[in-house]
């Protein structure tokens, strides 16, 4: 891009989130992006899918949006949430004039931005590319939503080489993808450096002093659409098993916004004996109780990939995972939505240590910490 005065143009990049999860992966991006100013300028777009949520992990990373449009409202559907993002984001396009947009992740806000892009024939860039199940409703819309993304984008940021093979199995030009491992790596590195400096200050605030020390943790989360109704209550049902069954152990709980999960958990587990159910925590009280806990249940993709690094056995609470490559080294075991199931490899665990440790295997499948710069090496060989 040599400009009349002979000096390189930078890379003009338009950075765009919506929910918690992708703003804690484009962080690490961010970041980047601020030590690489000599190549490229940008600027953050929330399309507000997530609130409360998404602001955690703002002011966690330090990050201000230049454009947020807002959009949450309480329990909106997917159509009405989707049109408004079509509507308003081409305004942003249009007055942040960029050269690429970077999207992450099967959200909404990640399939209508690069849409939209491609509607203004933009440069798009996926992170994390080519994670599938290719089973349309698990996880529900997310597994269609990541398939279209990629039908649009220009350059696709595979996490590991198995996502890469996904997307070359269905025609993507072998040229326009990078292995560059997970972003989420990079965040939850550079997260536990930061927060070992003041983990006594964590330690003082909720849920840690509700927390009995000589109790084990077990850490739960559940948010997932295709799990509305009856999965949610068996998961409940499971839980409120496991915790009457032993006195040895806490489960604790951040219970995810969403009136649909918040409602069924807490009438079925706000009085529970050993549960403790909390808000959504902040991304470094969350990851030092990850740290802390016995093992997880969970059906966040991101708590899957973020296990490996604090070498946390995960039973994962969906009936497909995409995130097969921590059930193949062994730390994640898929264990499904019913109840009798949860419970066994709950106790399997909690009962037999021998069988504990072997989950917790060595090695982190997701990536080195690095993807965020293997990301900006791609685009700047790319579009320079
Ligand atoms: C969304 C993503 C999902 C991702 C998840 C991460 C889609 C279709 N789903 O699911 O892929 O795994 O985020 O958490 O994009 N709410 C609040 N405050 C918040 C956030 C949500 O009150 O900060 C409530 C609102 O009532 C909102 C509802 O939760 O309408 C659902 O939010 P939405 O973004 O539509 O879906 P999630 O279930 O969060
Ligand atoms: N997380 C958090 N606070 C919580 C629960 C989760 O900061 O109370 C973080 C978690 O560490 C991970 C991300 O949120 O990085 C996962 O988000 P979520 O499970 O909502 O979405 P998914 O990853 O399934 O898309």
């Amino acid at each position: 891009m040599a400009g009349n005065t002979g000096k390189k143009k930078k890379i003009n990049v338009l950075v765009c989130m919506g929910t918690r999860p992708e703003g804690i992966k484009l962080a690490p991006v961010i970041t980047a992006l601020k030590q690489r100013k000599n190549n490229f300028s940008f600027k953050v777009c929330s399309t507000g899918q997530h609130r409360e949520m998404l602001d955690q992990v703002f002011d966690f990373f330090d990050i201000v949006p230049d454009f947020d449009l807002d959009l949450m409202e309480k329990n909106q559907s997917l159509g009405y949430l989707s049109s408004k993002i079509l509507k308003e984001i081409g305004k942003i396009f249009d007055e942040a004039a960029p050269d690429i947009v970077l999207v992450q992740g099967d959200t909404t806000t990640a399939f209508l931005t690069a849409l939209s892009a491609f509607y203004k024939k933009i440069k798009t860039g996926h992170v994390e590319a080519g994670l599938r199940t290719y089973d349309r409703m698990n996880p529900f819309p997310e597994e269609i939503n990541r398939q279209l993304v990629s039908r649009v984008a220009d350059f696709h940021f595979a996490p590991t080489k198995k996502a890469f093979d996904n997307l070359a199995g269905e025609n993507v030009d072998r040229e326009n993808i990078a292995v560059t491992g997970n972003t989420v790596v990079d965040a939850i590195l550079w997260s536990i450096k930061k927060i070992e400096k003041y983990m006594v200050e964590i330690e003082k605030g909720e849920p840690f002093s509700l927390l009995d020390e000589n109790k084990k943790i077990i850490l739960v989360t559940m948010h997932r659409r295709e799990s509305f109704g009856k999965d949610i209550e068996n998961v409940c049902r499971a839980l409120k098993e496991i915790s009457g069954s032993y006195d040895k152990i806490q489960v604790v709980y951040p219970v995810h916004l969403n009136p649909n999960v918040r409602g069924p958990v807490y009438e079925m587990l706000g009085k529970v004996k050993n549960i403790i159910l909390t808000r959504p925590l902040g991304y470094e009280p969350f990851l030092w109780l990850m740290s802390r806990s016995y093992f997880i249940i969970t059906d966040s993709g991101g708590v899957q990939e973020e296990a490996p690094t604090l070498k946390k056995p995960v039973l994962v609470i969906r009936k497909k995972t995409e995130r097969t490559e921590s059930v193949d080294i062994g730390i994640s075991r898929l264990v499904g939505t019913e109840t009798k199931n949860i419970v066994a490899n709950a106790s399997g665990l909690l009962d037999n240590e021998e069988n504990y440790m072997k989950m917790v295997s060595a090695g982190n499948p997701y990536g080195d910490g690095h993807a965020a710069d293997k990301i900006l090496d791609f685009i700047l060989k790319k579009m320079s």
